[in-house]
């Protein structure tokens, strides 16, 4: 049977949570939906589902998990024995396993041009004066260079396989819990510091408009729907990882300081990133449009570093920091499945890991090579990385989320009330306004995002 972990600290706890919480969801997914929602009209709407629904539905995901004190099939069926609720766990295990075999793709694209900031070779024949369609020629070609090749991305995921395999196999405490404690401060301290810089740029001031000053008359249904999807996805809801490391929380742990502390740190992570963003973007005179998707990151970021001083310092500095965001989600979005190998088939978390593990080799590599030498090869019209994200990040996570709502709000509704009050005489006093949004307004409006979804 396996050991029943826990972490051993609060600061290592919410460590490890606010590791999960703050990935490439932040840095990367967070300002190009602001940018291409409106701005600071976005960052209103955002904030107030992080706060409304967000943390109630994250308090569910953690009743669940401490309670039932296992994995999140477990879970479900520890307080549904004999039902098909267990389905209702089996799915985030699911989409939690398509997500890391395409997000250790990612992963690997944040270390080779974290690499090639450091070697140089990401600048190399780049002029600082030059302009702004010529650079964006060179980085654009610089990116398709990479992620079309075979090797190079193959390589890459492979190294981000094995970093996660070193640290699960370290378990909980000593494997994530102690790489979370140093890497979660330093990232902070890697953002803090990129802002500074940002905020010295000459047009900070238009930027910081742009996502400090709402026009309400910018919200939209569509806005809503993208800042609610954004809420979820930063937050880790519906991947199964909160019910997992719940688990591991010690049964004094409060939850509804817990939930709100990581949300928050979570939320401030994304504000700095676009702190760090906009003013950069104002500016270096680059227009919205070329702030979309993986672009942002893989080619106006390396425009914006070839106009400053330190050039390859600030470049590399600033990969480091996705790298760290990418590796604490992927290990605790690994450990999901970790956990549930361990617990269902009663292996030890050596073997659970190895399990888990050693089939992304294959699995990942599908994902790695479908820009490449597989990218005519399309399932709905799609390449297989793009696939397996609409699946499992579109259709997969609400579902999951909705699920989970219904399970806690009407099926089990004392897991939540009890947990949330540590099982004392007295309700918490939030408790009436949390079940009223697990019970009917989370799962009505996740619902509405997966029906404009498609
Ligand atoms: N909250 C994470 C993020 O913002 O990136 C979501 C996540 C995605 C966690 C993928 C883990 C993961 F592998």
């Amino acid at each position: 049977m396996a050991e029943k972990a826990k972490f051993s600290s609060k600061i290592g706890l919410v460590a490890a949570t606010v590791g999960s919480a703050i990935g490439l969801g932040n840095v990367w997914r967070f300002p190009a939906e602001t940018q291409a929602n409106g701005g600071a009209a976005f960052l209103v709407v955002y904030v107030l589902c992080v706060l409304l629904l967000g943390i109630p539905v994250m308090l569910a995901e953690f009743s669940l998990g401490r309670s039932a004190g296992t994995d999140a099939v477990g879970a479900y069926r520890r307080f549904s024995k004999h039902s098909p609720w267990w389905l209702a766990g089996a799915l985030p295990v699911l989409a939690a396993y398509l997500i890391l075999s395409f997000y250790m793709v990612v992963a690997g694209w944040t270390l080779e041009y974290f690499l090639q900031s450091l070697s140089g070779k990401l600048f190399a024949g780049v002029t600082a004066g030059a302009d702004a369609s010529a650079l964006d020629g060179v980085f654009k070609a610089r990116m398709q260079e990479y992620v079309c090749g075979s090797t190079g991305p193959l390589v890459n995921t492979y190294v981000l396989i094995l970093l996660n395999l070193g640290v699960l196999l370290f378990g909980v405490r000593k494997g994530i819990e102690r790489l979370s404690n140093v890497l979660m401060p330093m990232l902070f301290l890697l953002l803090v510091v990129f802002c500074c810089v940002s905020l010295s740029l000459p047009k900070a001031g238009e930027g910081l408009r742009f996502f400090f000053a709402p026009d309400f008359s910018k919200i939209t249904p569509g806005v809503v729907v993208s800042a609610l999807g954004q809420a979820f996805f930063s937050l880790s809801l519906g991947m199964g990882i909160l019910i997992t490391y719940a688990a591991y929380y010690p049964k004094q742990t409060r939850l509804f300081r817990t939930a709100v502390t990581v949300s928050l740190l979570d939320m401030m992570a994304a504000i700095l990133m676009g702190v760090v963003i906009f003013p950069a973007v104002t500016s270096f005179g680059l227009s919205g449009a070329e702030l979309e998707g993986t672009a942002l990151v893989f080619v106006t970021l390396p425009e914006v570093f070839a106009r400053m001083p330190g050039t390859q310092v600030w470049s590399a500095l600033f990969f480091l920091l996705l790298l760290v965001a990418a590796l604490t989600s992927t290990v605790s979005i690994a450990e999901v499945s970790v956990s549930f190998v361990q617990n269902r088939f009663g292996r030890s978390r050596r073997a659970a890991c190895l399990i888990v593990l050693l089939p992304l080799f294959g699995l990942s590599a599908l994902s790695a090579l479908s820009f490449g030498v597989l990218s005519d090869w399309k399932i709905c019209g799609q390449v297989f990385f793009n696939f397996l994200d609409t699946l499992a990040t579109n259709i997969m996570l609400p579902v999951a989320s909705i699920l989970l709502c219904l399970f806690i709000g009407w099926r089990r509704p004392g897991v939540l009330r009890g947990e949330l009050s540590n099982y004392s005489e007295s309700d918490h006093r939030l408790q009436r306004p949390i079940s009223f949004v697990v019970k009917w307004l989370a799962p009505g409006l996740i619902l509405l995002v997966l029906i404009a979804g498609f």
